[in-house]
């Protein structure tokens, strides 16, 4: 079933500002607990459905770019098993540190000192939300398959009923081929989000505009060296196309990696006249369903290393207008409610 706008696809940007409006007095609205909040992407979206929303993040910078553009607020802090946050949540939304299961990373599983799921856990255990929502990489399905299945019983022992799928950004209107892991502890009634964006999604070409044709004056242009790196990172991994942004569809995954490292896969755009330039964090951040009014804070690693943890604002908008259909079927007799 076709359930796209593709007939009637309006231009990106207006696309995007349309969809990620928010209002600066949500104060009486119901309250969601973002745990793990990087810069606020995920949050963004919970926000322009019309939740209020309270962020919880150790780093500075991200806590500053979230505080900036966002309405709620973001405190700065080192999440533990002894945080204390606000209780009275209707909803727990987090992305709990993914890199022991990140593809790159070590897999340790909950043996990671980084590991944010005892964390995530023990805050649905004390707020009792509605609904709690996790993001993560989708490889912590498969390499990380135990761990994962302890994290939905431990779940499954709070009396949540627990479901999970993996997303692609580009079904939902973001210019971009991102998968994630969403899993959703719920009361009964959950209904995944609709593909919007299926047969007709954004291109990368959409995305930037004229952006991909120019070069700025503080671009990073590919050295003769990295372009010889590149073209023998290509063939040692049997690259059919070269890796280069295609602006006919939508982008591959933006990651922190590739956005601000000088790598291999690092993403860049071939200009015109044939020279290659690295992203800009704006690039990225369009790349990203970022609206171009959100601004980020710090150095230009920093706002990079933001962009790509982030969960895309129109994912999350798309996410959120799910959660508040379910809240509002929470509403029925406890007796319709499946436990
Ligand atoms: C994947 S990012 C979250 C992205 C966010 N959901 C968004 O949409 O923008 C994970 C974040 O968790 C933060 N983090 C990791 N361990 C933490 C801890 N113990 N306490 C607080 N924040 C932590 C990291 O600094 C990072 O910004």
């Amino acid at each position: 079933m076709k359930t796209d706008i593709s007939s009637t696809k309006p231009a990106y940007l207006d696309f995007i500002n349309q969809q990620l409006q928010v209002s600066q007095n949500l104060e009486n609205n119901l309250l969601v607990i973002d745990l793990f909040a990087g810069c606020g992407g995920m949050a963004l979206g919970f926000e322009a459905a019309g939740f209020q929303t309270a962020g919880y993040e150790m780093l500075e910078d991200a806590c500053a770019t979230y505080r900036h553009n966002l309405s709620g607020s973001c405190n700065q802090v080192i999440l533990t098993l002894n945080t204390d946050f606000i209780k009275k949540a209707d909803v727990i939304i987090g992305g709990p540190p993914c890199q022991p299961f990140s593809v790159s990373g070590h897999q340790k599983g909950l043996k990671d000192s980084r590991d944010g799921f005892p964390i995530f856990i023990d805050a649905v255990d004390r707020c009792r939300p509605q609904i709690a929502i996790f993001e993560n990489v989708r490889g912590m399905l498969f390499r990380n398959k135990t761990y994962f299945e302890e994290i939905v019983l431990a779940l499954r022992n709070l009396n949540y009923i627990v479901e999970w799928e993996i997303l692609n950004a580009a079904h939902y209107g973001v210019p971009q081929r991102r998968e994630r892991l969403f899993c959703v502890a719920h009361k009964g009634g959950w209904n995944w989000p609709k593909k919007t964006h299926f047969y007709s999604p954004y291109t990368a070409g959409e995305a930037l505009g004229e952006l991909a044709f120019l070069a700025p004056s503080n671009s990073k242009f590919l050295t003769a060296g990295m372009d010889q790196y590149i073209s023998k990172y290509e063939k040692a991994s049997k690259c059919v196309t070269p890796r280069d942004l295609h602006l006919n569809i939508p982008s591959r995954t933006v990651t922190c990696r590739n956005l601000s490292a000088p790598t291999g896969d690092m993403l860049r755009i071939r200009l015109p006249d044939g020279r290659r330039r690295r992203l800009t964090v704006r690039e990225g951040a369009r790349l990203q369903s970022f609206p171009d009014w959100f601004e980020f804070k710090g150095s230009e690693e920093s706002q990079c290393n933001q962009i790509g943890n982030a969960v895309p604002p129109i994912l999350a908008r798309v996410i959120a207008s799910s959660v508040k259909v379910y809240l509002e079927s929470c509403k029925q007799p406890a007796s319709i409610i499946a436990g």
